[in-house]
């Protein structure tokens, strides 16, 4: 399997890389997990991304890490804003293909700058790529590890997004050095990731279906995209969809007049779930907004649960005017 990796690794991402520097994981919070576990100490300094994916926060705090938040832009991280020399941290965790949650991808020039910044200051960048195989009318962005001459990246690749998170499997691109030491304390914890979903996945990998159903999906994600689009371009000055260019979600930023969580509250009425992106940032928030995830949801769905959306928006926007609040009928009566 961790052939199979490296060869797909090549073909779908420019990166080179040997089988033996390829270990195979339950996911990418596991390698994270790993990596904290094994190479690092309580109190070690970890950058991440702010407004950032929480999970990787919470886990560098909860193994004691001294976390430093980096804002984000719609070019991704703000590369400039990174300390160097003595201020400069061990290591920093990003999200560059897609940003969770804004969606924005990293721009070529900062990817440069960022490894310059890493080898300068020697710092181990944590690429999470966990959704880099869905992009819609974008050019390709090269993966850090790809671009990388000196080791100086660890890359989290994952089936959860391509494939699904119920087969929990993942791996880990590393430099060798430090590969030995996560695969040491990986064989202590957990010895190693069920062997008929290695074999299953290996077979998925090697005879190209891996491939095709990548390009099944992204005809099938472009559609949803679009459908998400459209139903919510009549609340477009009120709420803005952001991020449309890759993954399997968008950030719809609201506008500062709404409230978030009367939204989220009435949406979760109509047996529409979405998520608050306030619990992405680790200081106090520059932006409203919400996150809509629409992987392994059908065309019907999106439009259903967009329409919804939509609806609790307009009243929220009306409650604001002070307006009286009508339902729209369609919300009184058709149930799924
Ligand atoms: C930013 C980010 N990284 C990684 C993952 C996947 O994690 P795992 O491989 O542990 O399922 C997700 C899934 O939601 C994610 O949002």
């Amino acid at each position: 399997m961790r052939a199979a990796i490296a060869a797909y690794l090549g073909r779908s991402r420019g990166i080179v890389c040997t089988p033996d520097e390829v270990l195979i994981t339950t996911g990418s919070a596991r390698t994270l997990d790993l990596l904290i576990r094994s190479c690092l100490v309580a109190g070690d300094r970890i950058a991440i991304e702010e407004p950032g994916y929480p999970q990787a926060r919470w886990q560098l705090l909860a193994a004691g890490m001294q976390v430093l938040p980096i804002a984000v832009d719609e070019d991704g991280l703000q590369v400039d804003a990174l300390p160097t020399g003595k201020d400069a941290p061990l290591a920093i965790y990003l999200t560059p293909s897609h940003q969770y949650p804004l969606g924005s991808r990293l721009s070529l020039q900062r990817r440069l700058a960022l490894l310059d910044w890493a080898q300068a200051n020697d710092v181990l960048l944590i690429e999470d790529d966990y959704d880099s195989e869905f992009r819609f009318n974008a050019p390709p962005l090269p993966a850090l590890a790809s671009l990388d001459q000196r080791a100086s990246v660890a890359y989290l690749g994952t089936f959860s997004k391509v494939v699904t998170p119920a087969l929990r499997c993942g791996y880990l691109v590393a430099p060798r050095r430090l590969l030995q030491r996560v695969k040491q304390y990986s064989m202590l914890t957990d010895y190693h990731v069920s062997w008929p979903v290695q074999q299953a996945l290996t077979l998925f990998l090697t005879e190209g279906y891996l491939e095709r159903h990548i390009r099944r999906m992204r005809q099938h994600y472009a559609q949803c995209r679009a459908r998400l689009h459209e139903t919510l371009a009549p609340v477009a000055h009120l709420a803005a969809l952001k991020g449309l260019e890759a993954g399997l979600h968008t950030y719809l930023e609201l506008n500062a007049t709404l409230s978030v969580a009367r939204i989220i509250r009435e949406a979760q009425t109509h047996r529409v779930i979405v998520t608050n992106i306030e619990a992405c940032y680790m200081h106090i928030p520059d932006r409203q907004g919400l996150l809509l995830g629409y992987g392994g949801l059908s065309l019907e769905e999106i439009e259903w649960g967009a329409q919804r959306l939509r609806a609790v928006i307009q009243q929220e926007a009306g409650l604001e005017r002070g307006a009286p609040v009508v339902k729209p009928a369609r919300l009184l009566f058709k149930e799924r």
